[in-house]
């Protein structure tokens, strides 16, 4: 259970090095004084359907790069601002948040390395996605998702991220690391300097490891029991579901700076939210979770543990309201009003066996 994230923040990150940090440790949301309400389904018959990267059409990207331009635009200290978005994550992954609400207060909360990865990113897009939306006055926002899964053009950092001047470009990046190269899904911080035709191969083998090979049941995919009382699961631990120890892990070692102590943005849990490009990944990932329980094998199931289901987190909504949400409620994505573009490319992996 986490806490009232307003009351009981400690804003002094740790999981990095402090003093060679280049992004803020301070990872606190605004307070402003409101009371944590019960979180009821979207009551509006839309669906936002969430779209690839690289397939999307001029109206899509400029308002996707509208909303981003006015998030960021909006005063810091504001709960739907660009630095309060990406704190969320500083705050969830590098002690903001003891357990104090289960009875721990000397623990701390850390939602990765363990079954509780996906739900909670699942949490922080939804709102992420509804705040952009009502930032630009549109009911029908949907997130663009990295489809670094499709070998057609889905495997390099997608264009409108990249000019200087775009709302959704981050300094803080792998310089080395921009298209036409393509991503590598297996990477492991060394470069691998083979050709596209290869490359293209080995990332397919690699999302149907995470996918079919190495996560044939519930715990291999989602990673395993984190419940109160324990304490944060150490990175690199054997409890890691497969798609975030794999493809996720490796996409953002991929795009942070290896020059830099912290890997900013992206290579580092306190700073990874400050890259637009982290919410797209993160798309990708989500809808890693839906392809995964659309295969529709025996053991393709989410967790059914009281503790996974009533596993809770604080945020901000479109409106400012500060809401608890649980794992049980973000296990249907049609009840969260979203979904996701369906592609050809996401069949390619299918017929990938490494
Ligand atoms: Cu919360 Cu991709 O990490």
């Amino acid at each position: 259970t986490a806490p009232d994230i307003t009351n009981v923040c400690k804003d002094s990150a740790s999981g990095f090095n402090t003093a060679t940090a280049i992004r803020t440790g301070k990872c606190c949301p605004p307070s402003l004084g409101k009371k944590v309400k019960k979180f009821t389904f979207p009551k509006e018959k839309i669906t936002r359907v969430r779209w690839p990267a690289h397939l999307g059409t001029k109206q899509q990207v400029d308002k996707y790069l509208k909303a981003i331009a006015a998030m960021r635009a909006l005063p810091d200290d504001h709960p739907h601002s660009f630095a309060s978005q990406a704190k969320i994550h500083c705050a969830y992954c590098n002690g903001g948040y003891t357990q104090v609400d289960s009875g721990f207060p000397n623990i701390d909360i850390q939602i990765h390395n363990s079954w509780l990865f996906f739900p909670f990113h699942r949490w922080y897009l939804y709102f992420y996605e509804r705040i952009l939306g009502k930032l630009i006055n549109d009911p029908t926002f949907a997130l663009p998702y990295w489809n670094w899964d499709d070998p057609v053009g889905g495997m390099t950092i997608p264009d409108f991220f990249l000019p200087a001047n775009s709302p959704a470009y981050d300094v803080y990046r792998d310089a080395r690391h921009k298209p036409p190269l393509l991503v590598d899904l297996a990477f492991d911080g060394r470069e691998r300097d083979v050709s596209n035709e290869v490359q293209k191969q080995c990332n397919l083998s690699t999302v149907y490891r995470d996918l079919v090979r190495n996560g044939t049941d519930t715990k291999s995919f989602f990673g395993g029991e984190y419940v109160a009382g324990d304490a944060p699961v150490a990175n690199g631990a054997k409890s890691i579901g497969s798609v975030e120890a794999g493809t996720h892990t490796a996409v953002h070692r991929w795009v942070g700076d290896s020059t830099k102590p912290n890997n900013e943005d992206m290579g580092n849990f306190y700073s990874a939210g400050y890259d637009p490009l982290f919410y797209v990944h993160h798309s990708n990932v989500d809808r890693m979770w839906k392809l995964w329980k659309d295969l529709g094998i025996k053991g393709h199931k989410e967790p059914k543990d009281k503790d996974w289901l009533d596993a809770s987190y604080v945020f901000y909504d479109e409106n400012q309201d500060l809401v608890r949400v649980y794992n049980k409620d973000c296990v249907k994505i049609d009840k969260l009003n979203y979904d996701y573009f369906v592609t050809e490319g996401e069949i390619a992996w299918r017929k990938s066996r490494p």
